[in-house]
């Protein structure tokens, strides 16, 4: 008896967009999945992750990762389970960290590098993609490495996009380095949670204030100055930073989200003159030039979660063919936490 060829649905880039993405820019494409050949595994994902990096990789740009090909299926982090394996290492069974979201299943072989095997017995598995994944090492490295934070030095932390994923996470590091943490979100509901659950020091909802006013709200809510910035945001956020920034003062340039959607070349802080004086110091990081932190982030995340001093949310969508209003509603602002696709159970 023939068996049923196995049938997997995958978001495709139908062509790049211009400004903010819509549902256009993508498509739900059916494909047969091929038989196993020597070493070859296949995964069924079970979760999946939109970031808003990848708005960066719709774009034909050289940048430190290549662009998503049109008529291609998009790619990132996920998490599945090993249905078939023709490779000793890899047993049916096992679940593993790929970079092959946006789809239902795909093949890999002992070659694949970006493979790896999680215990699912530690942590719930989509965990792998938020708090113990990319996001948490993303504000742990932004805070103890670019901006040299560390234990007890009381200093003041702004951060904004502070009830995403990163921007939760970097909120509740500085807060238990024993910083005085204000965040900006942009709904009610995102404030009272930062206030009430995350516990940080003062929240703002930046909607309300006015991107014109963030300056002077700064200068309210760190009457003594900013020590660290740690931006998601960018534009006017980063604006409002700079004016308030104490001398020698940090800002960890994590991302721009305000500015992903442009369609002209944005025009810069017009206040960067100020970085002289107050000799400031403004660094860009990526995430995956620094693995080497990984163990040492690791020992701290499992200690913190066992003392219960992490608030982890996540909002989530469930099936494929909602990835790409997952993705959307990042730039709506939509999740509280890490945005994730329940792909398969
Ligand atoms: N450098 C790295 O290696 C690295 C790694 C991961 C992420 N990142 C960056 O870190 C930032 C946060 O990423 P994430 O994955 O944690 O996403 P996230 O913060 O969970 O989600 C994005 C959030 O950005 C806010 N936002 C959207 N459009 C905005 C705008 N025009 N102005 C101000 N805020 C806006 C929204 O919250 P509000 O409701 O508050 O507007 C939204 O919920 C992004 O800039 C991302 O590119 C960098």
């Amino acid at each position: 008896m023939v068996e049923e060829r196995l049938v997997s649905r995958e978001i495709h880039l139908r062509q790049r967009p211009f400004g903010i993405p819509t549902e256009h820019n993508f498509q739900l494409v059916k494909i047969n999945i091929p038989d196993l050949k020597v070493g070859e595994f296949l995964v069924r994902n079970l979760w999946m992750s939109v970031d808003p990096y990848m708005r960066g990789r719709m774009r034909e740009i050289r940048s430190y990762i290549s662009p998503f090909e049109i008529g291609k299926p998009l790619e990132g982090g996920c998490i599945g389970q090993i249905i078939k394996s023709n490779n000793d290492q890899f047993k049916v069974g096992d679940y593993v960290l790929g970079n092959l979201g946006w789809r239902e299943y795909w093949l890999s072989d002992s070659t694949e590098s970006d493979v790896t095997k999680i215990d699912s017995n530690m942590a719930p598995l989509q965990w792998y993609l938020g708090i113990l994944g990319l996001t948490g090492l993303t504000a742990y490295v932004g805070l103890l490495k670019i901006a040299q934070l560390v234990d007890n030095s009381n200093s003041t932390v702004f951060v904004s996009a502070a009830a995403g994923a990163v921007g939760s996470m970097a909120c509740q590091i500085a807060k238990i380095k024993g910083c005085r943490v204000i965040g900006s979100a942009g709904s009610h509901e995102k404030v009272k949670w930062l206030l009430d659950q995350v516990g940080i020091d003062h929240a703002f909802n930046y909607k309300e204030v006015g991107e014109n006013n963030l300056s002077a709200e700064l200068g309210k809510s760190c009457p003594d100055g900013i020590d660290i910035y740690f931006d998601n945001v960018g534009g006017k956020h980063l604006e409002g930073a700079i004016d308030n920034m104490k001398t020698f003062g940090r800002i960890v340039l994590c991302g721009m989200i305000s500015q992903y959607n442009l369609t002209s070349t944005p025009i810069g802080p017009s206040n960067i003159f100020i970085a002289v004086p107050n000799r400031l110091k403004l660094q860009g990081f990526i995430v995956r030039d620094h693995y080497d932190m990984l163990n040492e982030f690791y020992a701290e995340i499992y200690k913190w979660i066992s003392e219960r001093k992490i608030k982890w949310r996540e909002t989530v969508f469930e099936g494929i063919e909602n990835a790409p209003k997952a993705f959307l509603s990042l730039f709506k602002g939509e999740n509280i936490g890490k945005m994730l696709v329940k792909v398969g159970l």
